[in-house]
């Protein structure tokens, strides 16, 4: 039924497997397009009780935002496309049954904010964790700036998104980014578990401590503000340097400008 994404409700799991394993399952404008098709599909339904969101392939979750469709982008185009992310990944976090994250490799950029948009996370100990976007001369656009501050603080938040640096699973495990680490092997199982576990449970029970621990965590304006800053970037000399540069696999030379 979908292009970018393997489906099939068993047990009534809906596991929803990001399928683009030659791009690391980069996240383009179908697979954004075809996983809010996906999460409507949670939400109407009543077969699926609960979601596992994975990636295809032993390398990674998704590696990010595909990079190759931000060339020639101007601002206005590049707060589009993150609103677009955005309002998947909002759907996501909202969603009145339990969608968690299954991270199976790199979850990087894009990635890491879908992950983080989950209700929560188990990996398995080849994980890594992510926000390269300023290698691109970019921030995170599609929540990662508000989702990462709250999950994890605002100090390694910030070093995170300012190095560059990648999050490896046992350091995910010590901040709160991820609740379990398993073996590659065992880590759809270990998640399904978690999720017969709140299947057994009252269904609106559930939907609701979904909505009253998000109204915990609101935060509007700070989503506005970083979806008008990413497209900001896309008006600068170094994000066209940042992006081209990965594209051509060398490593950029930014200016400040
Ligand atoms: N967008 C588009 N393509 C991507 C991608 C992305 N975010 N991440 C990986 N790919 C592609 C690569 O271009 C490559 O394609 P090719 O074989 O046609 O050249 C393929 O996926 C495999 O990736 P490669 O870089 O060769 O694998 P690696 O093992 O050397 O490195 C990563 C893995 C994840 C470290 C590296 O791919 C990477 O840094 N990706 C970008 C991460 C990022 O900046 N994400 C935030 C985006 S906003």
């Amino acid at each position: 039924m979908y292009q970018t994404s393997v489906t099939a409700i068993a047990e009534n799991i809906f596991p929803i497997t990001i399928n683009r394993p030659e791009k690391l399952n980069a996240l383009n404008q179908m697979v954004i397009a075809e996983l809010g098709e996906a999460i409507e599909e949670v939400y109407q339904n009543p077969a699926i009780r609960a979601a596992i969101i994975t990636g295809s392939g032993n390398k990674a979750f998704v590696a990010g935002a595909d990079i190759s469709g931000f060339t020639g982008l101007s601002k206005e185009q590049g707060s589009r496309m993150a609103k677009e992310g955005l309002d998947v990944f909002f759907k996501i976090e909202n969603a009145p049954k339990a969608i968690v994250a299954a991270v199976n490799g790199f979850a990087l950029g894009g990635g890491c904010e879908l992950a983080m948009a989950c209700h929560f996370r188990l990996c398995s100990d080849t994980a890594q964790f992510g926000q390269p976007e300023v290698n691109l001369g970019l921030i995170p656009g599609y929540g990662g700036t508000q989702r990462l501050t709250k999950l994890i603080g605002k100090g390694r938040a910030l070093e995170a998104m300012m190095t560059g640096n990648l999050i490896n699973a046992s350091v995910a495990l010590q901040y709160g980014l991820v609740n379990y680490i398993t073996k590659p092997e065992d880590l759809i199982e270990k998640t399904r578990v978690i999720l017969k576990q709140i299947i057994g449970k009252a269904p609106l029970a559930i939907a609701h401590s979904i909505a009253a621990a998000n109204a915990a965590l609101e935060n509007e304006k700070g989503y506005q503000l970083e979806t008008a800053l990413f497209g900001e970037c896309f008006a600068t000399e170094d994000m066209k340097e940042g992006t081209a540069a990965f594209l051509e696999k060398r490593k950029p030379v930014f200016k400040g400008s």
